[in-house]
């Protein structure tokens, strides 16, 4: 049987500190029944601390996901971290959590797919792993979206959090772990939701802070009518082209942006709502984190042999679905 990426062990972190919906409501004008309603969340966590960026959270799980799985930092033979909000440009956020970790010297690098993040990290890594080439690979999805939010901002600020999660993948020779994946973009998405300042295209000056460009924008109904039909699409695809029925499939993992575009991802997929990860209404939508953290909270209801489905969309656009048969 062909070497397959199983995951073999999951962590999270979460900030201790919570915004609420009515901390919220002292903020802008809003109330907890309208972000509940909209969205399915009730607080979200956030990074305190000065100087911390999103290589601390990624770095507090690998080191936690180490523990857990009794590896040493010198047999990771790659790590690489989903995040859109990296603690600089460069060096990259991957790099940090090595050093921070005690992981000497290994290739390591950051992969830019907003909230499916984790989905195209995830693959990646199992290449690695598939081909033989590499026994331990970390994937970590890590988001500090305070960072980037714009706390004046009521159609925004209410959405976000920050976490992360992290993952380490194995061969296995059973049969377990990725067995397929998805993955899909289109850059139209830009005039619907993005962090427009400080690149390349509009470097950081005076202006561009004057205009708020360094804060995540998102026109909120027309990504809603993207992400509603695309996740749900690639979720679909994915079980069809593996002849899976949702009899066949024992989770959802959807990326948690909006209980509603969960909840038609999981009609659409003809599965029940027990079925469905869900961690919304306590962290919020921390963009590449949401998958690993879902993971993480629900480890110990996996049994060998689950079928899971993971399913995302985010800013790009971006989106995509991976089949993985649960390996503990
Ligand atoms: O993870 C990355 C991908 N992102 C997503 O998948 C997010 C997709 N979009 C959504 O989840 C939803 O569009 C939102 C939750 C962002 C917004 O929900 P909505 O039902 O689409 O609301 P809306 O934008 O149509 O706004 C409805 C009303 C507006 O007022 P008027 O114009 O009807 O008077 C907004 O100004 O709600 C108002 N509003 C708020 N009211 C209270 C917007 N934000 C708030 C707020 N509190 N925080």
């Amino acid at each position: 049987m062909s070497i397959k990426a199983a995951i073999t062990g999951v962590n999270g972190f979460l900030p201790e500190d919570k915004l609420t919906n009515s901390d919220l409501e002292k903020i802008v004008e809003t109330n907890d029944e309208w972000i509940f309603s909209r969205t399915g969340i009730r607080e979200r966590r956030i990074l305190k601390g000065e100087n911390l960026g999103t290589s601390y959270m990624a770095a507090e799980a690998v080191k936690g996901l180490l523990k857990k799985t009794n590896t040493k930092p010198e047999e990771i033979d790659l790590l690489i971290v989903a995040t859109v909000t990296p603690d600089y440009f460069f060096p990259s956020t991957a790099n940090l959590v090595c050093t921070q970790v005690g992981i000497p010297s290994i290739g390591s690098f950051d992969i830019l797919a907003a909230c499916s993040g984790f989905i195209y990290a995830l693959s990646t890594g199992a290449q690695f792993i598939e081909s033989g080439r590499y026994k331990k690979v970390v994937v970590v999805g890590a988001d500090k979206m305070s960072s980037i939010v714009d706390f004046t901002d009521r159609t925004t600020c209410v959405l976000f959090g920050d976490g992360a999660g992290a993952v380490l993948l194995e061969p296995n020779e059973d049969g377990l772990g990725l067995i397929d994946f998805r993955m899909h973009s289109d850059g139209t998405g830009e005039n619907h939701l993005i962090m427009k300042g400080g690149g390349s295209k509009y470097p950081a000056s005076h202006e561009t802070i004057d205009n708020r460009l360094h804060y995540i924008r998102q026109e909120g109904q027309s990504v809603f009518k993207f992400a509603v039909t695309k996740m749900a699409d690639t979720a679909a695809e994915i079980m069809e082209s593996n002849e899976l029925t949702g009899d066949d499939v024992a989770w959802l993992v959807p990326h948690q942006a909006n209980k509603r575009i969960i909840d038609a991802t999981a009609n659409r997929m003809g599965i029940g709502f027990d079925k469905v990860m869900m961690n919304i209404e306590k962290y919020g939508n921390t963009t590449a984190a949401t998958i690993p953290l879902c993971l993480f909270d629900y480890e110990s209801q996996l049994k060998k042999g689950d079928n899971l489905i993971l399913a995302a969309f985010g800013g790009g656009f971006t989106w995509g679905s991976a089949y993985i048969k649960w390996a503990y």
